[in-house]
């Protein structure tokens, strides 16, 4: 059972698909971790990401390893323990360009091909472009939205306490990356044509899991 979540940041992908996958005993690839993975390599070693030829030249230098236990997802650039850095400002600021260098692209879509291949128990990936590009053939593709409000609230939730930060400006950061995620030419973030929209707005965590649970004991009888 190969399960692709989609959708822009603060939709609750993560909090969703980490409990699904837990509920269900499937693997977990959290693929944002891994673009935020190379970005944070690229900002601790000197790479200028403005400079796309830059990152491109630099996308195949460190190694990125995901652990895909959803109880204990773990990230590791090039040996180092990147769970911890990957979620500062400074990370969320430079992903958006660093992720649309396709050479980027290309090195990790592979990486996320040979995780999914692998989980003998099937997998829930998350990201923006699964659906489309990395798993075109996923037994599931969801694609979660929510209203501007609802998911600056949410991101800035989840902030609280780790980095000063406010509503509107949460909201402004979040609204320039998914003009940026969406815009990009390589593999932009998109709903797949046969992918299934939930709307969370309004819905808690536990709709939210509830609803995809659904959707996938749906897709296992039709498989
Ligand atoms: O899910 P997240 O907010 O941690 O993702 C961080 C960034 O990584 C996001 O702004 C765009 C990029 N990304 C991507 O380009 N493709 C994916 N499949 C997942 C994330």
């Amino acid at each position: 059972m190969i399960v692709a979540i989609d959708g822009p940041a603060g939709t609750g992908k993560s909090s969703t698909s980490k409990a699904v996958a837990a509920k269900l005993g499937l693997s977990y690839l959290d693929t944002g971790a891994q673009y935020r993975a190379i970005t944070w390599w690229m900002l601790t070693n000197g790479v200028d990401v403005n400079d796309a030829d830059a990152v491109a030249a630099a996308a195949g230098k460190p190694s990125i390893v995901s652990g895909t236990d959803p109880a204990e997802p773990t990230i590791f650039a090039d040996g180092q323990d990147a769970s911890g850095p990957i979620r500062t400002q400074e990370v969320s600021a430079a992903v958006s360009a660093v992720s649309a260098v396709p050479e980027v692209r290309t090195v990790i879509t592979e990486l996320q091909r040979t995780i999914a291949a692998g989980a003998e128990r099937g997998i829930v990936v998350e990201g923006r472009d699964i659906g489309t590009t990395v798993l075109p053939d996923a037994d599931l593709k969801v694609f979660l939205t929510a209203s501007a409000e609802a998911r600056a609230a949410r991101r800035s939730g989840e902030l609280k306490g780790k980095e000063a930060t406010d509503l509107g400006a949460t909201r402004e950061a979040l609204a320039k990356r998914d003009q940026a995620d969406s815009s990009r030419k390589t593999s932009p973030l998109k709903k797949a044509d046969d992918a299934v929209e939930v709307d969370t707005t309004e819905l808690s965590l536990d709709q939210v899991i509830e609803c995809v649970v659904t959707l996938i004991d749906k897709a296992a009888t039709e498989k």
